[in-house]
């Protein structure tokens, strides 16, 4: 797994953020399991609540276009420090995340960190639980 490439792909994506409000600009990336790269940014909206993460728009880019299983995310939120997923973006990467994914956390191109889903979402309910 390329870290450096997929960060670096997260801080292209953290260029087209539409922050107007918080000013606050994050970026993501997603690699899919058959090697796409799709890229995402914040979108606010002024009825706050319409805002989409940076997270989601990059994952939802990749489902829309037919690819499901994502294998790796990197999010790059404010300069030098780890930006973690919000909750409902923990729930999505659950969904679409494959059971080994691999969660990268970026403060910049060279300094990452690499967390499981289950360190993040620990006990998360899936699909896996409505099979059961
Ligand atoms: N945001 C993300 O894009 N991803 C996160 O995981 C945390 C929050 C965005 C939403 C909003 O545009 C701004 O950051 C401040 O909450």
């Amino acid at each position: 797994m390329d870290y450096k490439m997929l960060v670096s792909k997260a801080l292209e994506g953290r260029k087209n953020a539409y922050a107007p409000y918080s000013k606050f600009k994050v970026g993501a990336a997603v690699l899919t399991e058959d090697g796409k790269v799709y890229t995402g940014c914040n979108i606010e909206n002024a009825s706050y609540g319409a805002t989409n993460c940076a997270e989601r728009t990059a994952i939802f880019k990749a489902v829309s276009e037919g690819y499901t299983t994502i294998k790796a995310i990197a999010i790059v939120g404010i300069e030098n420090e780890y930006t973690y997923p919000c909750g409902i973006c923990r729930q999505v990467i659950a969904e679409f995340g494959s059971e080994d994914i691999e969660i990268i956390l970026g403060k910049n191109e060279n300094e990452y960190i690499v967390k499981t889903l289950d360190e993040i979402l620990p006990g998360a309910f899936t699909k896996r639980d409505l099979i059961k």
